[in-house]
Parts: C-alpha cells; structure tokens; sequence
C-alpha cells in the first residue's frame, strides 16, 4: 500500500513525496477511562493510514483520498470547521497554526485500511499522521505526547468529539509486539511485551457503523463530570473518577439520577480493573486477564449503555468457545468492533463460527481481522 500510495501522489502531483504510515490501535482494556484520567492499555495494529506528502509552494493544500476517490482543496488563511473527511485534517492544520507553527500549501495522497467507524480509531491515524508528517517537514521539534495532545485537540475543537487521549496516544506511541500502560493523568507510561504467541488478537467487526458515538460520548463525558461534583461536596480532594471510589459514590447515591450513578460506578470498577488486569498480563494469566475483558464488557453493556444487541451478541458467541480467553466491545463503542483473544490453532474454526452465526442472525458477515502489534506512526525515507 505505501508503494501504491507512492505511485498515486507521483502520477497526481509529479514530485516526490514523504510517506507516513499511521495505524490504528486496540485497546487490551480500560475503555472510557482516559478522560476520568485513569488507565489505559493500547497499542499501535497492522491497520493503518498512508500518507505521500509534499510541499507545493502554495498558500493552498490538495488532499486526495484514496478510499473515496475524491480531491479536496483548502487555503491555509481558511482553516475551519468543514463537513467530510477533510475536517480531520484541517483540524490539524488550525492547531498548528493556533501554536504558531507554521504551516505552507502542501498537496497529498491519503490512502488507509482502517475501517471507519469501527473503533479502531481511524481518526487518530488521520490526525496523527498529518501532524508528525508536517513536524518533519518545518522541523517543529514537537515530542510524541506534544503530538498526540495537539490531535486531541484537534479532534475537540474540530469533529466536536470530547475524546481523551487514548487514541492519539497509542497511534504515536506504539512498539512492535508491545502494549502500553498510560497513565492518563500523569501522561506517565510504560511498554511491555504482548508475549503470548499461543494466542491472537481477533476483531469482530459488527458493521454497526457508530453514528451515534460522538454525541453519546460527549453526554457520557458530561455524566462523569456529574457525578464527580456531587462527590466533590463531601470530597473536595476528588478531582475525577480517578480519585473516587464507590464508598464516596453511594454517598451521594440518593442526589443522583440512576444513569449518572451507573456510569461512574462502572468507570471506578473500570480504572481498578486495568491496574489488575495489567497485573495479570505481567504475569502471564491470560484466562484470568479475559475475564476481565468480559467483565468490561457487562459494564460497558448494561451501566454504561455503549454497546449494542449486535456487539452483546459477539460478545456471547464468544463466551461459548473454549477457545477464546476474553471479549468485549472495543473503543467508544455504539457499534464497531469486539475484541478477542483466542487460542493460535483455533482462529480458523473461531472466524467460520463467528461469521455462519452472525449471518444467521443478522443477515450480514461480519468483517473479521486478525491482528498483530505494530510501531506507532513511522516516517520512511
Ligand atoms: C474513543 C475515544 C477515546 C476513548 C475511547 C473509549 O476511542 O477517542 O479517547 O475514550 O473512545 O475508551
């Protein structure tokens, strides 16, 4: 693909570009703590963004996108928010220049294998991409987390989604066979290995596309903050769910509705899980480590409202089979993708199950990847 990619900004542009390859990631668990500033565990995937990039000498950026096949055209003094793919990209560019970082015409070829709306944050790899492309080319001398944040922000002020810093994290940040366990308050972080070659990490893709992830992300963000301040009143120490605990929780239980109750207490089960999952998976104990997936997954599904009959269903299929250690949605959820972890010798059977039950009760074949581990965004010279 970064060949093609290549070949298609030559054809188009007739220079030669910079080429940028961004991926996706996976989330082990910890989903929907980041911005209650607890704990992550990502990492950078085999699914990825290509960029062929080039400066024009222009006040003028051309973008084609491969997977859509259509230009579009910006001018660098009319940065703003714009409907399309494109805003992704022209976020970056508002936040550059917001830093006063500058920026000049530049045309390029976006081309990808992330799919869009599954939860592999395909946006993060838009962004990230563009961002340490331009960095290398006007030498901004950004770091990786000053990269990641400005995508964050991007994502903010531009598409409107709250996000918290996962997902541009993990696409900047990634090592080959590795995870990552992100602090997301100290932006603290540490690699170890995803040493288990008995098992692979499998993504059921429910083709649920998840259009109502971002205005539901945002009220489940407002939630959170609900019940923070009403534990703040007895607890002025607490300054996220980070710092809360259900004691303090069911303090103020009769002063909440019933939905902001739910969502805190499982985002305080949640940020406890990853630090004993993270345990686990230190040690070893995969079994012991999916059922926490799975237990992720209840809470998710039944306190925090973001999955859906078709992911619950993914999730029960696997929690049929041996073969799986864990499951559960992955990402911001309302749709996309669960996420497995099975047995090497078994991936095969797993997927045909998977896909005759699926496409017995829904009338569709859900896309399945087989994953693997992979560096975070890499400039090729
Ligand atoms: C989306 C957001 C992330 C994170 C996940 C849920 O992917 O971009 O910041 O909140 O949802 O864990």
């Amino acid at each position: 693909m970064i060949q093609e990619t290549r070949e298609q900004f030559i054809h188009l542009f007739e220079k030669e570009p910079l080429m940028v390859v961004s991926p996706g990631r996976i989330n082990l668990i910890g989903e929907h703590t980041d911005y209650n500033d607890g704990f992550v565990l990502p990492a950078a995937i085999d699914k990825k963004i290509v960029y062929a990039i080039a400066l024009n000498n222009t006040r003028q950026c051309n973008v084609h996108a491969v997977f859509i096949n259509e230009t579009v055209s910006f001018q660098l003094e009319d940065v703003k928010p714009t409907p399309g793919w494109i805003n992704y990209l022209m976020g970056i560019v508002y936040q550059l220049q917001e830093r006063g970082l500058e920026v000049q015409g530049f045309d390029c070829v976006l081309a990808g294998d992330i799919p869009v709306g599954a939860g592999m944050s395909s946006s993060a790899a838009v962004e990230g991409g563009l961002v340490a492309a331009l960095d290398h080319i006007f030498k901004y001398g950004l770091d990786r987390m000053q990269m990641a944040l400005i995508g964050q922000k991007a994502e903010h002020t531009f598409p409107g989604v709250k996000c918290g810093i996962m997902d541009q994290f993990a696409n900047l940040h990634g090592k080959k066979d590795q995870v990552m366990c992100l602090d997301c308050r100290s932006l603290e972080f540490e690699y170890f290995p995803f040493n288990f070659p008995d098992y692979k990490i499998v993504l059921c893709n429910s083709m649920v596309h998840h259009s109502l992830a971002s205005s539901e992300y945002n009220v489940r963000r407002l939630q959170c903050e609900e019940g923070v301040k009403a534990i703040q009143v007895n607890h002025p120490a607490v300054k996220s769910l980070r710092d809360a605990n259900m004691d303090m929780l069911n303090e103020v239980r009769a002063e909440l509705s019933d939905k902001v109750y739910d969502r805190c207490n499982y985002v305080i089960a949640e940020i406890q899980r990853v630090q004993d999952a993270t345990a686990l998976l230190k040690k070893g104990d995969l079994q012991q480590f999916g059922e926490l997936m799975y237990a992720t997954h209840e809470g998710l599904s039944k306190l925090y409202e973001v999955s859906c009959p078709e992911l619950d269903f993914l999730v029960s299929l696997a929690k049929e089979r041996k073969e799986v250690a864990g499951a559960r949605v992955m990402g911001g959820g309302f749709g996309g993708c669960t996420i497995n972890l099975v047995k090497a010798d078994k991936v095969d059977e797993y997927v045909s199950f998977i896909k005759s039950r699926y496409q017995d009760r829904y009338g569709k074949e859900p896309e399945v990847y087989v994953t693997v581990i992979e560096e975070g965004v890499s400039i090729i010279d």
